[in-house]
C-alpha cells in the first residue's frame, strides 16, 4: 500500500508541492511535559524527521529543508547547544548510509565554519557521498539564518564589482538569488512550523517570499505522518494566485486541461 493510500492522499502530483520547508520546533516543550531534560526531546525529534524524511520520498516531493539549528540557537545553554552538537554528528554517523542507499542528496546550508572540526568534516563526506543521488534532496539547515544568507550573497556580489566583473546596473533579484542558499531548487511551496509559535524565527526569509504557510500546535516530537499529510492537504487546497486574480487562475487552469 502506498503512502498516498494510507492518507487517502488523493492528490494530483501538480497539487504537491515540490519543496517543503519546516521549522522542527517544540522539542523542549515535548520533553518538559514529561519531566524529562530537553535534550530527550530533541532526541525524539531526530525520528520524527527519519519518518517525514521517509514519506517526503514515498510522496515523490523533490526538496525537504529542515531547520535543525539558527544562528541565534548559539544563544542556549552552552550545555544544550554542546548536546545538540553531538545529536547532529551522531546523527549524520547513523543515517547517512541508509539516506544514500534510498538515493537522498544531502545538503548542509548555514555557516558550517563555526562548528567543531569533526562535524565539519562529517558534513562534508556526507555531502560528498551522496551528491549525485537522484532523489529526494534533503537540506538541512544548520547555524543557518536568512539574513546571513542574503550578507553572504551580497558579499560574492560585491567581492565581483571589486575585481570588475560585475557592473553594479546589472544586480537584479535574479542575479542576487543565484548567490542564496538552495538556488538551484525551486522555492519552498509549503513552509511547515510545529510548536504552536508562529513565526518566521530568520528561517529562509528571502526564498520564503510567496510560499504557503502553515503552523500547527503540535510538538515537533509528535508530528506524524498524520499530521504532514493533514499540512500537504491544506496546501493542496489553495488557490496561488502570485498577484494575479481568482479568475485568472481559474481561466489558467482550465486551459491547462484541455
Ligand atoms: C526546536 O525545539 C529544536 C531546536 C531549536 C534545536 P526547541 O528546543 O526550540 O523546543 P521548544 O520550543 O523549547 O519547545
Ligand atoms: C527555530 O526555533 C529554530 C529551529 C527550529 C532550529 P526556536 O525555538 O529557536 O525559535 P524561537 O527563538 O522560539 O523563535
Ligand atoms: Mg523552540
Amino acid at each position: 500500500m502506498s503512502a498516498n493510500q494510507t492518507f487517502n492522499l488523493n492528490i494530483p502530483r501538480e497539487k504537491l508541492p515540490r519543496h517543503v520547508a519546516i521549522i522542527m520546533d517544540g522539542n523542549g516543550r515535548w520533553a518538559e511535559h514529561r519531566n524529562l531534560p530537553r535534550f530527550a526531546g530533541h532526541r525524539a525529534g531526530v525520528e520524527t524527521v527519519r519518518s517525514i524524511v521517509q514519506m517526503s520520498g514515498e510522496l515523490g516531493i523533490e526538496a525537504l529543508t529542515l531547520f535543525a539549528f539558527s544562528s541565534e540557537n548559539w544563544r542556549r545553554p552552552k550545555k544544550e547547544v554542546g548536546l545538540l552538537m553531538d545529536l547532529f554528528l551522531s546523527a549524520l554517523e547513523r543515517e547517512v548510509k541508509k539516506l544514500h542507499e534510498t538515493g537522498v542528496r544531502l545538503r548542509i546550508i548555514g555557516d558550517v565554519s563555526a562548528f567543531p572540526k569533526k562535524l565539519q568534516q562529517r558534513i562534508q563526506d556526507s555531502m560528498d557521498k551522496t551528491r549525485d543521488n537522484k532523489g529526494l534532496t534533503l537540506n538541512i539547515a544548520a547555524n543557518y539564518g536568512g539574513k546571513w544568507d542574503i550578507a553572504q550573497a551580497a558579499r560574492k556580489l560585491a567581492e565581483q564589482v571589486a575585481a570588475g566583473t560585475l557592473n553594479p546596473q546589472d544586480i537584479d533579484e535574479s542575479r542576487l538569488a543565484e548567490h542564496l542558499s538552495l538556488s538551484e531548487l525551486p522555492e519552498p511551496d509549503l513552509f511547515i512550523r510545529t510548536g504552536g509559535e508562529q513565526r518566521i524565527s530568520n528561517f529562509l526569509i528571502w526564498q520564503l517570499a510567496y510560499t504557503e504557510l502553515y503552523f500547527t500546535h503540535i510538538l515537533w516530537p509528535d508530528f506524524s505522518r498524520e499530521e504532514y499529510a493533514k499540512a500537504i492537504q491544506s496546501f493542496a487546497s489553495r488557490q496561488r494566485r502570485f498577484g494575479q486574480t481568482g479568475a485568472q487562475i481559474l481561466e489558467l487552469e482550465q486551459r491547462g486541461h484541455a
